[in-house]
């Protein structure tokens, strides 16, 4: 079974052809980022204007690449929500609009479930049940996923997410947007001493997250002691603080939410899963609780439309949960930002 896959959330237009859930036949990404960096941060109109303008390409660029024919494509699977209003309304009005022309059915899928999807991907034999951290630029939560089409949530973020957290925290440093793979840089000079060790809040539910204290403190901390002007050093410090703190209350979490479901198995997606150290610290510590812990490739921790694909085929292949209508979007009609 051939399913397209497309998605536009974020900043990015991708679309993806994946066959019968597992194998990737093509996935294009394209992102609009270089028109944002000088904002510091994602413009919602200038993502959404982009995407209108790319993603007939980008799919027609897909579907060639997996050297199908259009009207070979079972289904189309695109990212519902959670994202951009704007951007998700040109995903979804291009997902209808091609599956009405090709007569065929549309699976909405969740965002943030694809993420927890995208290593299966790359492991295709992962067994569930499993507990699922997320972690990206917008959203940290942790699931108990007992089958692809069941997430059960454990816990999320009462504040920043944590993709959004080291965007925010480079910001403060002057590092650049976005700032997670700025900061795993400058962190590796940060060195063992540092003058000061930041710390992520505590929250009342045990799995829920909370970043926007350690960012507030860093603030802080930058503005009084420092004057805003850190050397190098000081800057690679602060950053090797805030990650480890970080990624201290990432493991911690993830594995007490193992612990707490008897889960063997932890997936990890999203963005911020692309971080060496923390892939390096989650895999200490699963190791030593007896836990096997799951990755994406790094493509695949980013936004990408092979995961909307590849968790779509589960949810076509369990009608019930299956909404071909897409109920509440705008209604199928033809179109010339369409396939077929
Ligand atoms: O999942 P994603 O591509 O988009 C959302 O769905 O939000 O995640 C983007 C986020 C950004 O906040 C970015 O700073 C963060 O992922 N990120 C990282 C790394 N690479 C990307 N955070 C920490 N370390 C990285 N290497
Ligand atoms: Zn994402």
């Amino acid at each position: 079974m051939y399913i397209l896959g497309v998605e536009t959330s974020c900043d990015e237009t991708a679309a993806a052809v994946v066959k019968d859930g597992r194998r990737i036949l093509s996935s294009v990404v394209y992102s609009s980022l270089p028109q944002h960096r000088r904002y510091g941060g994602i413009i919602p109109e200038i993502a959404s204007r982009m995407q209108l303008e790319a993603v007939v390409r980008v799919a027609d660029e897909a579907v060639a690449r997996a050297k199908i024919k259009k009207n070979a494509l079972d289904a189309v699977a695109v990212t519902k929500n959670p994202g951009l209003f704007g951007s998700l309304v040109v995903g979804t009005g291009f997902a209808k609009a091609s599956a009405f022309n090709l007569g065929i059915p549309v699976i909405p899928v969740d965002h943030l479930y694809s993420h927890a999807y995208a290593c299966v991907l790359n492991h295709p034999r992962i067994k569930l049940p499993a507990v699922a951290l997320i972690v990206s630029g917008g959203h940290t939560s942790l699931y108990y996923v007992p089958r692809f089409t069941d997430y059960r949530l454990l816990g999320q973020t009462n504040d920043d997410a944590c993709g959004e957290a080291f965007d925010k925290v480079a910001k403060i440093l002057g590092l650049g947007y976005p700032g997670g793979p700025a900061i795993e840089k400058i962190a590796r000079s940060g060195g063992p001493k540092r003058r000061r060790v930041f710390a992520c809040s505590n929250t009342a539910n045990l799995f829920d997250f909370s970043f926007s204290g350690i960012k507030t403190a860093i603030l802080y901390y930058v503005q009084r002691n420092i004057n805003g002007r850190l050397t190098k050093l000081e800057t690679a410090q602060v950053a090797a603080s805030f990650q480890d703190a970080v990624i201290k209350t990432l493991v911690t979490k993830s594995l007490q939410a193992c612990r707490f479901k008897k889960a063997r198995r932890l997936i990890v997606g999203g963005g911020v899963a692309a971080n060496e150290k923390l892939r390096a610290a989650l895999k200490a510590a699963a190791l030593a609780s007896g836990i096997e812990v799951f990755f994406p490739a790094k493509s695949l921790c980013m936004d990408n439309a092979a995961m909307v694909a590849g968790l779509g085929y589960h949810f076509y292949k369990s009608k019930n949960t299956v909404d071909y209508r897409m109920a509440g979007c705008f209604p199928a009609q033809r179109s010339d930002y369409a396939f077929g």
